[in-house]
């Protein structure tokens, strides 16, 4: 097998890039010669011409021009494995500031669980709390990363959607209602409802929903968190509105139902957010890849009344 370098294969590209040996000397910082005697060398080592010579003017041959595609990707290659093992460096320590919104919570802290496991030296803080304190918490660069429903616009926010959040209506397993199809929301008309805080993303989308679909609902109860909600409706209180991913355990206990209401699951999205001008730290940034390769297995896939 012919013995060729890295060495060479990056100065190969770089004469092949700028067509002249002296300019690709320049970029790499060596002399004209040693880059000549290098791809000599190289075309040598692969019994191959690999450039062509009309005067002065210098050009890739045909086989050049081919092997050039494979000298690309083998730098890219390097670069990635370089990158990749950077970022590992970087994470072996450091400290990863996160801000999820209260119904996040239910998967984040499983994710984040595992995240430390990956990598055990990184210190987490996590910071659970309603959508408009996290909002509050991004205009002051505080957060490194943040978990939430989709941020407003025009507030300086990248945001990247990665999951699915469907909101669903919970009853008591005896309620009246459980046993029917397809209801209509105006069928809940007179009902009690459990809804969260204002502030909560959660309670912003309901409103929206029930103004859009000329529906008042009648919320008897406002509470800050998802588990005194559910409890509360267990207890055969009223009906409830919360994302389905907090209320896994609950349904297999069978300690509430889903009801089949035509516009429901109302479909919401999880969105990574973070905030222009704030630079990711290697650990940020790792969490960010491991939260948007994984989130999907943290949360539970059973079927529901009106889910597809
Ligand atoms: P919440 O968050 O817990 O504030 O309702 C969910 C969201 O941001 O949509």
């Amino acid at each position: 097998m012919p013995h060729i370098s890295l060495r060479q294969i990056r100065i190969f590209d770089s004469v092949s890039r700028y067509q002249s040996h002296t300019r690709a000397a320049e970029k790499l910082h060596m002399t004209q010669p040693a880059v000549s005697m290098q791809m000599k060398q190289l075309e040598k080592n692969l019994g191959i011409d690999l450039f062509e010579r009309h005067g002065k003017i210098l050009s890739l041959s045909s086989a050049g021009y081919e092997l050039r595609e494979y000298s690309k990707s083998i730098l890219q290659t390097y670069n990635n494995m370089i990158g990749f093992a950077e970022k590992i460096k970087g994470c072996q320590t450091g400290h990863l500031a996160v801000s999820v919104a209260t119904t996040a919570n239910h998967f984040t802290s499983r994710i984040l669980s595992s995240f430390s496991k990956k990598f055990p030296k990184v210190k987490v803080s996590l910071d659970v709390t309603n959508r408009q304190n996290i909002l509050q918490q991004l205009q002051n660069y505080e957060p490194d990363v943040v978990i939430m429903g989709e941020p407003p616009k025009g507030l300086g926010l990248k945001s990247e959607k990665f999951m699915p959040n469907p909101l669903v209506i919970i009853a008591p397993p005896d309620h009246p209602l459980g046993k029917r199809k397809n209801l209509k929301l105006k069928d809940l008309k007179g009902e009690k409802f459990v809804v969260r805080e204002k502030g909560s993303g959660t309670r912003e989308a309901i409103e929206r929903h029930f103004k859009e679909m000329g529906v008042c609902c009648a919320t008897t109860l406002e509470m800050s968190s998802n588990e005194a909600i559910k409890h509360t409706v267990s207890a055969g209180f009223g009906l409830g509105i919360v994302s389905f991913h907090t209320i896994e355990l609950e349904l297999k206990n069978n300690d509430i139902i889903i009801l089949d209401i035509d516009t429901f699951p109302l479909q919401r999205h999880w969105h990574l957010v973070t905030r222009t001008g704030k630079s990711m730290s290697p650990v940020a940034e790792a969490f960010r890849d491991y939260l948007l390769e994984n989130a999907q297995e943290y949360v539970s896939h059973q079927s529901y009344p009106g889910k597809e």
